[in-house]
């Protein structure tokens, strides 16, 4: 028999340090492991050995092949890492790849700006919490059981006293509570009703609004909201103070202003009307004082409560409500 398989082995690694490229290497392979190889043909030889040589000489054999095998097989992984390096050339004068970013909710967008204009008035942001008591929601607002008026607020019950809060007014007495007069405060937050459609959805936003001080009259309300929607919309923008009813003040009002899209000519936003109804309004009812125990012939306040939706869905024009709400990121991306 030739040469012995060591011979063999060394003869290969030798050949395999003196190729550089990859297709070498695979002929050394084929040429060395293939069907016809020096290594498969040495294999095949071993049938001339005597009986009791033949089964070491295998196994030694069988080895080299697979390690063999191995060495071609790194040697060509390593040829190609190499190349893929040596393609990637960096170029340190490149701008950076911006990350992508978030962009504010429409919401949070407008609750930001209204907070903002108020907080420039004088007024603090406060929260309340969304699960509440029966009590800051209803009784201690004017709005016994069984009054009417709990009939358009309609809302989940967790138990017999404790509701998701059906509006922001519950921070008008839980702040009262805490603090004597003056007290000039905005709440923004969620608010939740058992409605579903175009127009509303079981959640939504609002910012309610509270003044309280001495000599505070109906006058300063309709300055400060004047003042409000002005800087929301443009300064051209007039209101109109509709005479309403809410439990918690009185007298009541809502607040319209001229058709932000038709300026007051009529469109199918504003119904054809030219006016757009906004906010709800009024001077906070004596019982609302006197159920958490401010002097009534001292103080005098007035209220208001927006809804978030209604004037994102003007300042964008945006028609269904439950856009805000599905979270398509092609819609939210326009923000
Ligand atoms: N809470 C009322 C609602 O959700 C809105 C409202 C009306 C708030 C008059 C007020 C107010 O503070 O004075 O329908």
């Amino acid at each position: 028999m030739g040469k012995n398989i060591n011979e063999i082995k060394n003869e290969a690694l030798k050949e395999l340090e003196s190729v550089a490229d990859v297709n070498s290497i695979k002929e050394l392979s084929i040429r060395y492991l293939g069907r016809k190889g020096i290594i498969t043909q040495f294999l095949r030889n071993l049938s001339n050995l005597p009986k009791d040589e033949r089964p070491a000489a295998g196994k030694e054999a069988n080895h080299v092949k697979i390690f063999l095998d191995e060495q071609f097989k790194n040697a060509i992984k390593r040829l190609e890492s190499k190349s893929i390096d040596s393609g990637l050339k960096i170029d340190v004068s490149l701008p950076g790849r911006p990350s992508v970013q978030g962009s504010m909710h429409p919401i949070s967008e407008i609750t930001r700006q209204i907070c903002d204009i108020f907080t420039r008035l004088g007024f603090s942001v406060v929260e309340g919490p969304e699960v509440e008591t029966d009590f800051y929601n209803f009784e201690a607002l004017n709005i016994p059981k069984n009054h009417p008026a709990r009939d358009m607020q309609d809302t989940f019950y967790i138990s017999e006293n404790i509701v998701l809060r059906t509006h922001t007014s519950p921070t008008q007495p839980r702040t009262m509570e805490k603090q004597d007069p003056p007290v000039r405060i905005i709440a923004p937050g969620k608010v939740y009703r058992c409605d579903s459609d175009v127009t509303h959805t079981p959640m939504f936003n609002q910012v309610e609004g509270l003044f309280v001080d001495k000599d505070v009259s109906f006058g300063d309300l309709k300055g400060i909201l004047t003042m409000f929607i002005h800087q929301m919309f443009d300064s051209e923008t007039s209101l109109r103070f509709r005479p309403s009813f809410f439990p918690f003040t009185e007298p009541s009002a809502e607040v319209d202003i001229r058709c932000v899209m038709c300026k007051g000519s009529g469109c199918r936003v504003c119904s054809q009307t030219g006016w757009l109804e906004i906010l709800g309004a009024g001077m906070v009812h004596p019982a609302v004082f006197e159920n958490i125990g401010y002097d009534t012939s001292v103080y005098t306040g007035f209220a208001f409560g927006m809804g978030v939706e209604r004037i994102a869905m003007l300042k964008y024009e945006i028609d269904d409500t439950r856009k805000f709400f599905e979270n398509d990121i092609r819609f939210l991306r326009q923000f």
